[in-house]
C-alpha cells in the first residue's frame, strides 16, 4: 500500500494565472466567497428557497419566462446530455444545425442515444443561413432541431431570431446550447422560440465549471413528462408515469429533476449545494450590474481586443458579421510557433490564451475576454503581453500599436 505524507502535496496554492482564453476564466471573488458557504441539507426549506432563488435569477439571463428554469449538476456537457436524453427517444430524427466542434458534440451524443441525425452545415468561421435551416427542415421533417448558439471552437454566433417559429411549424422541439455565450451576449429563449436551453458557469457567468443553468419550455416539460418513469425506490401515489419511451438516463432525467425541483420535492440526486451557491452568486453578480451593461462590456472587450490584434498586423479568423463578442480568434503568423507563444505568454506573463481545436489546431489561437476579466485593464494587458511574445519569437510585430489600438476600441 501506498504510504502517503499527509503533507506531501501541499495547500491548494495555484499560480495567479490570468484566463484568456476561451475559458474557463477567472470566477469574480463573490462567488468563490458564496462556494465557501456552510453546507445545507438537500430538503432543509432555507436549501429549497435557494433552489426557488435561482429559479427566479436565471429566468431573466435566460430571456425566459419559463417555470422550469434550473441547475443540471455538472459541467456544460451534463446540461446538454440531459437535455438531449430527455428530449429525444431512440430512433426519432434530429436536425442539427452543425458549424463547429460542438455542433459535432450535439450529433455524438445523439448516436449515443440512438437518434436519426441530419445536419446542415457551415464551414468553420461561418453561421448556418436562416433559409438553408428552413430548407433542411423541410427536407428533413425532424422530431427535433438541435444547435448551438456560441461555438466556441469557431468564435462565430449563429443568428437564432425565427428558429423556433420555424421549428414548431415542423412540429418539432428545439435545443440551444449557450454555453459559452450566457450572460456576455443576449439569449432570448422565449423570443427565439427555443424549447430547451442549457448554458455553464464557467464562461461569462464568471463561475467555475460544474454547474448547468437550464430553462424548458412548457411544451418541452409536457413532452418529457411522457417519458417519466420514476425509479422504483421513490414512487408516490400522487406522481404517475408517462406512456412515452423511458428516458435512457438516470442522472439526467429531467422528469425526475423537474420534479426534484418542484414543490414535490422527490428525491433524485443530492443538490450540488456549494455549486449551487457559486450559480446563485453569478446571477446576483450579472443582474444587479445590468444584463444591458453586461452585454456592452463583452461587446467592448471583444471590440478592443480584436482592434489590438488587427493593429499587431494579425488576421482575425472567421465571419466579422456573425463574430462571438467574448472570444476571438486569430490566425497565427506563417512561421511562427504558436505553441512556443502560449508558453512565454503563461510562464513571463502569467497569462493564458487558448490553443484551438480539428481543422484549426495550430492554425489560430483563441483568446477570451468574459464574465470577470471582460476588463479593458486585463485585455490590454494580454495585448501587450502578445506583443512582447511575438516580438521574441522573431515576428516583426509593430511595437506600441495594440494597446492605443484597443483603447480607442474599448469606448468606440
Ligand atoms: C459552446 C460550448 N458548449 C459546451 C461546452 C462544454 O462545456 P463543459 O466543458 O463545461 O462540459 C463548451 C466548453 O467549452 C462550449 O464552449
Amino acid at each position: 500500500m501506498l504510504d502517503l505524507d499527509p503533507l506531501l502535496f501541499g495547500e491548494i496554492d495555484p499560480p495567479q494565472r490570468l484566463l484568456m482564453g476561451p475559458g474557463p476564466v477567472n470566477a469574480h471573488p463573490r462567488v468563490l466567497r458564496a462556494m465557501s458557504a456552510d453546507l445545507l441539507g438537500q430538503f432543509d426549506p432555507e436549501m429549497t428557497g435557494y433552489m426557488n432563488q435561482v429559479m427566479a435569477l436565471y429566468r431573466p439571463i435566460f430571456g425566459t419566462q419559463n417555470q422550469w428554469t434550473m441547475l443540471i449538476d455538472g459541467t456544460a456537457r451534463a446540461g446538454i446530455e440531459a437535455a438531449l436524453v430527455s428530449m429525444v427517444a431512440p430512433g426519432e430524427t434530429v436536425l442539427v444545425v452543425n458549424f463547429g466542434r460542438f455542433g459535432l458534440l450535439l450529433t455524438e451524443i445523439l448516436s449515443r442515444i440512438g437518434a436519426k441525425i441530419e445536419t446542415v452545415d457551415a464551414p468553420w468561421g461561418e453561421v448556418v443561413p436562416l433559409e438553408a435551416i428552413a430548407e433542411a427542415i423541410h427536407r428533413v421533417q425532424p422530431h427535433h432541431v438541435s444547435t448551438i448558439h456560441g461555438d466556441t471552437s469557431t468564435t462565430m454566433a449563429q443568428p437564432l431570431d425565427g428558429v423556433g417559429a420555424l421549428v414548431h411549424a415542423a412540429g418539432a422541439l428545439l435545443y440551444v446550447d449557450v454555453t459559452a455565450t450566457i450572460s456576455g451576449m443576449e439569449i432570448a429563449a422565449d423570443r427565439w422560440g427555443a424549447d430547451v436551453v442549457t448554458g455553464g458557469l464557467q464562461k461569462c457567468l464568471g463561475g467555475p465549471s460544474g454547474s448547468a443553468p437550464i430553462t424548458i419550455s412548457d411544451r418541452a416539460a409536457e413532452h418529457i413528462a411522457r417519458r417519466r418513469h420514476v425509479e422504483q425506490g421513490i414512487r408516490r401515489a400522487d406522481i404517475a408515469d408517462g406512456q412515452g419511451p423511458r428516458i435512457g438516463s438516470n442522472y439526467f432525467d429531467l422528469a425526475m429533476i423537474m420534479d426534484y425541483w418542484s414543490d414535490k420535492r422527490l428525491n433524485h440526486h443530492t443538490e450540488a449545494t456549494s455549486m449551487l451557491y457559486a450559480a446563485r452568486e453569478c446571477a446576483r453578480v450579472a443582474l444587479a450590474e445590468g444584463l444591458e451593461a453586461r452585454f456592452a462590456r463583452h461587446a467592448s472587450a471583444g471590440r478592443a481586443m480584436t482592434a489590438g490584434l488587427r493593429a499587431m498586423g494579425l488576421t482575425v479568423f472567421g465571419d466579422d458579421r456573425y463574430r462571438m463578442t467574448n472570444v476571438t480568434g486569430v490566425y497565427i503568423p506563417d512561421g511562427i510557433n504558436g505553441e512556443a507563444v502560449r508558453l512565454a505568454m503563461r510562464e513571463q506573463f502569467e497569462i493564458e490564451i487558448g490553443t484551438a481545436f480539428g481543422p484549426l489546431q495550430g492554425t489560430i489561437w483563441r483568446l477570451g475576454a468574459m464574465g470577470y476579466n471582460a476588463m479593458k485593464h486585463k485585455v490590454l494587458l494580454t495585448l501587450a503581453a502578445l506583443e512582447a511574445c511575438l516580438k521574441r519569437e522573431g515576428y516583426a510585430v509593430p511595437l506600441g500599436e495594440a494597446v492605443p489600438a484597443a483603447i480607442a476600441a474599448w469606448h468606440a
